[in-house]
């Protein structure tokens, strides 16, 4: 019999299936109402239009969407991104080679995690932080300097103070920097415009490249938009990724990473070579074509129209609902698929879990997006999917499990 614990890489041992894995299995119950996901809504998806895309460009360039494509990605699609990037940077004149086409962010995490980490490696995520991308780089066998996320972002003293003391003990300083400055997820908390320049400028002190995650960055439903890093930064240190997940279709499994720096894509593109030669050059000449119609700032306002709607009725029925508790708050995000709650200190999030379950309802516990296991008392809670009658039940049931939870603490705490 194969011994494989004794066969597979360091780096496959530590990829155990952890407990929030587990967890979540729990939360796939039937008839449970689940904020847990992080999908976005099917009524969004732009079916018909697809239909006709695929079917015109199949006639038109059917043997060369079929065929393999290009590693750096299809120019065509290049093309029609840096038109469409001007609706953001507009005082950058982004070239091809500015560009790389992954396989989605998902993968423009693992490539960043293969360019960057060796065994070991200090990189600074926030806390909390999107939980893929602490598993994509965990892999790499990283070790993670968590920096604390307010309302206004990281924390840009504690970076400095963090970096300040590595350099003057004289070890080895982050390989990089990971940040979600648009509604963040998990916490759906947005960076000033201060604070993005401050980490910049932290960045450029300590020489270390940033990365710049922004899914969301679209969904934008109140305040005004903030000037990415990405536009921002004049000396090429950011490494921007984007997604079409979020606001065309995730099942295409695309995104892109852009950089002002065009040799951090070149070496990008060699690492992706041995990945999976290209993204497919198939949903890359579907996209192009939607973009070229000028499809995505229709169905981008659409999608933001549609997303609102859902975080104003949850917003509302956590008013409505919760308990008055001290300490009990969540935030209120601009923008994004996601809510983040705050418990009232002591009481244990991972805990619950199993309560609110029994009750149908499923939330992801705020740990799992902790890389120091911090966070025991938060959760994220996910609106765009849910229906609005879902939304409704849903936190009705979560208010009566946390009303009943606190209760039982107190009881525990006078015994
Ligand atoms: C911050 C962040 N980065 C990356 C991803 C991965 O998205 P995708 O691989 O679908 O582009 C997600 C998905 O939820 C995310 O929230």
């Amino acid at each position: 019999m194969l011994d494989l614990e004794k066969l597979y890489s360091e780096s496959a041992k530590i990829m155990k299936a952890s407990v929030i894995r587990e967890l979540l299995k729990l939360t796939r119950v039937p008839g449970i109402i689940s904020f847990a996901g992080g999908l976005p809504a099917p009524e969004t998806f732009p079916t018909e239009k697809i239909k006709e895309i695929t079917s015109t460009v199949i006639d038109r360039e059917g043997p060369l969407m079929m065929q393999y494509g290009p590693t750096e990605g299809s120019p065509g699609l290049k093309e029609e991104l840096i038109k469409y990037i001007k609706n953001d940077v507009t005082d950058y004149d982004f070239k091809q080679e500015n560009f790389l086409i992954t396989t989605a962010s998902q993968q423009a995490l693992d490539l960043l995690g293969k360019a960057f980490i060796n065994p070991g490696d200090t990189i600074v995520v926030g806390l909390p932080s999107y939980l893929g991308a602490l598993q994509a780089f965990n892999a790499y066998r990283t070790r993670f300097i968590g920096i604390p996320v307010d309302n206004d972002g990281m924390v840009p003293e504690i970076l400095e103070k963090n970096l300040g003391e590595l350099k003057a003990a004289g070890k080895p300083l982050p390989k990089f920097i990971y940040t979600i400055p648009d509604f963040q997820n998990p916490a759906g908390i947005t960076y000033t415009y201060e604070r993005r320049k401050a980490i910049l400028e932290i960045a450029y002190k300590y020489d270390i490249p940033v990365i710049e995650d922004s899914p969301y960055r679209e969904l934008r439903y109140t305040g005004e938009k903030v000037e990415s890093m990405l536009s921002m930064d004049k000396k090429g240190y950011v490494i921007a990724m984007f997604t079409f997940s979020k606001t065309m279709i995730p099942g295409f499994r695309l995104g892109w990473v852009v950089a002002k720096n065009p040799e951090i894509i070149q070496k990008l593109v060699i690492i992706k070579q041995g990945v999976d030669l290209c993204t497919p050059p198939f949903t890359q000449a579907i996209a192009t074509e939607f973009l070229k119609r000028g499809y995505l700032e229709t169905q981008v306002k659409a999608n933001v129209a549609f997303y609102k709607q859902k975080q104003r009725a949850m917003l509302n029925c956590l008013d409505q609902y919760m308990p008055k508790l001290e300490g009990l708050s969540w935030t209120k995000p601009e923008g994004g698929m996601f809510l983040w709650l705050t418990l009232p200190k002591g009481m244990n999030a991972d805990e619950m879990l199993y309560q609110a379950v029994e009750e149908k309802v499923a939330y992801v516990i705020g740990s799992a997006f902790f890389c120091n296991g911090e966070g025991k008392n938060t959760m994220r809670i996910n609106f765009s999917y849910p229906t609005l009658e879902n939304i409704d039940v849903g936190i009705k049931k979560l208010a009566r499990v946390i009303s009943e939870f606190a209760e039982k603490n107190k009881e525990k705490a006078a015994h």
